[in-house]
């Protein structure tokens, strides 16, 4: 007995000194961990849930950060997410690593500090926890990649480049397009396997301009090549480009997602297009669900990915648009000089806005959507290298009020897909509803087309 109890007391002595376990938490393992740590870290951390699966289970999402409650102007959001393929599990298993690694880290690690003072990270460990509990251990195939339904989440989101929008949206996807409407992220990944290799946006393309010899360029490419090289340069394998099963390796490490293959309703896609979050789709492991013994590697190859790609969030220019009086504006458009985004960037529901672009001069144009009489201001800003220090370039924007009457905000042309409701927003009441504005004229425009 005393031999027993003397083994247990080691063993739990072993385990808090080396941290989680790396194997596969199921379900409930998966919620009780993440409540004790909650319980352990109630300072820098904070649970909730963003909805239930269709077999009724919660989709946790743990905030990490200074101040997890709630946004803090000028502190950026983040977020993770993982297994939203059932049967691709590594990504669930290194993102409750990636919580041990920063909870148990915070105020001993200048970087772990640093982030989580800068930044307030979300991490969804798994956006599909019905099919993780169905899958097979198995490296290729795909049982359990879907969600209860049978149905793909990574191609059942809105997208702008098809015109078969009005297809049903899975209990999952509902759970994430909810999110992403409560949070204005600014910079995600979400973790897939099957490949080893860093894709970035878009997945899918119409045809139109931003095709480019094969590729479905978009107008932050540059942005989104740095990032995307950040991942496979600061993972230990990626950078080489070796492709798992195939011939077909990957320069760098990366991919546009388009010209890999293209991918109708992808979630990077409708991160970047409709809630300005710009997202990679990081694919970890050539093995779906490897055997345990190979987590430890896997975690060691990407945590310093991670932790750098994290450290991205503070790239560009950040700030508050204001009116004469100093009231945060909402929805008003943040343009940046030659980037033509198909949904203009718009400031938040606090009048901030994030604009993650690579170091250089910009000419950035801010235009009030809806409160009349407001000029367009045209500012240069000189954008340092804001990683380095934990920090964007704060800029924030002054709008005066002009002698002109009114004038109607014009939407880029290539936003014409989408009407954004600008013109009927004129309370600023209405804002928070922008996403369902957007999707009920989307639809409306459709229904017209067809
Ligand atoms: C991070 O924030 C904590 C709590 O406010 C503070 O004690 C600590 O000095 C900060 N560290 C850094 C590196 O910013
Ligand atoms: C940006 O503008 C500053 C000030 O006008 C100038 O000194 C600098 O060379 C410019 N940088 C680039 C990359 O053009
Ligand atoms: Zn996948």
């Amino acid at each position: 007995m005393f031999i027993f109890t003397l083994c247990l007391f080691l063993w739990s002595w072993l385990s808090s000194i080396h941290g989680l376990e790396f194997r596969y938490h199921n379900s409930r393992e998966m919620e009780q961990y993440l409540k004790d740590i909650s319980r352990k870290f109630p300072d820098i951390t904070h649970l909730h849930s963003i909805g239930q699966s269709v077999e009724g289970r919660e989709l946790w999402v743990l905030i990490l950060g200074q101040h997890p409650r709630e946004h803090t102007t000028g502190i950026p959001e983040f977020k993770y997410v993982g297994n939203m393929h059932g049967n691709e599990a590594v990504g669930r298993v290194l993102l409750l690593q990636l919580i041990d690694y920063l909870t148990s880290r915070y105020l001993n690690d200048p970087l772990v500090t640093h982030l989580l003072n800068s930044s307030r990270v979300h991490i969804l460990p798994s956006m599909n926890p019905d099919g993780f509990e169905s899958s097979a251990r198995e490296c290729t195939y795909t049982i359990g990649r879907y969600n209860k339904n049978g149905v793909d989440l990574n191609r059942n989101f809105p997208d702008v480049f098809e015109s078969n929008t009005d297809q049903q949206r899975e209990k999952e996807v509902r759970a994430v397009m909810d999110w992403l409407k409560k949070e204005s992220f600014v910079l995600s990944a979400n973790l897939h396997g099957g490949a080893v290799v860093a894709s970035y946006p878009y997945d899918n393309s119409n045809g139109g301009s931003e095709l480019q010899g094969g590729l479905s360029i978009s107008p932050d490419d540059d942005v989104f090549v740095h990032l995307a090289k950040t991942y496979s340069y600061s993972h230990s394998e990626m950078h080489n480009g070796n492709s798992c099963y195939d011939s077909q390796g990957f320069t760098h490490g990366i991919t546009n997602g388009y010209y890999w293959y293209p991918l109708p309703g992808g979630m990077q896609d409708y991160n970047y297009v409709w809630a300005q979050c710009l997202e990679l789709t990081l694919e970890i492991s050539c093995c779906k669900y490897p055997p345990e013994a190979h987590l430890p590697d896997l975690w060691a190859a990407n945590k310093p990915a991670l932790l750098a790609y994290m450290q991205q969030v503070h790239l560009g220019v950040k700030g508050v648009v204001m009116d004469s009086y100093g009231k945060p504006v909402q929805n008003a458009l943040v343009e940046v000089e030659g980037r033509r985004n198909l949904c203009p960037f718009r400031t938040d529901r606090n009048g901030e806005y994030y604009r993650l672009l690579l170091p250089g001069n910009y000419t950035i144009k801010v235009r009030s959507g809806h409160i009349p009489g407001h000029k367009t201001l045209t500012q240069t800003v000189q954008v340092p290298y804001g990683p380095d220090t934990f920090s964007a370039l704060t800029h924030n924007f002054l709008l005066q009020n002009s002698d002109y009457s009114s004038t109607a905000t014009q939407l880029p042309q290539s936003c014409t897909t989408l009407n954004l409701g600008i013109q009927e927003s004129d309370s600023a009441t209405l804002l928070p509803s922008v996403f369902t504005t957007l999707t009920l004229f989307l639809l409306q425009r459709l229904l017209m087309l067809s």
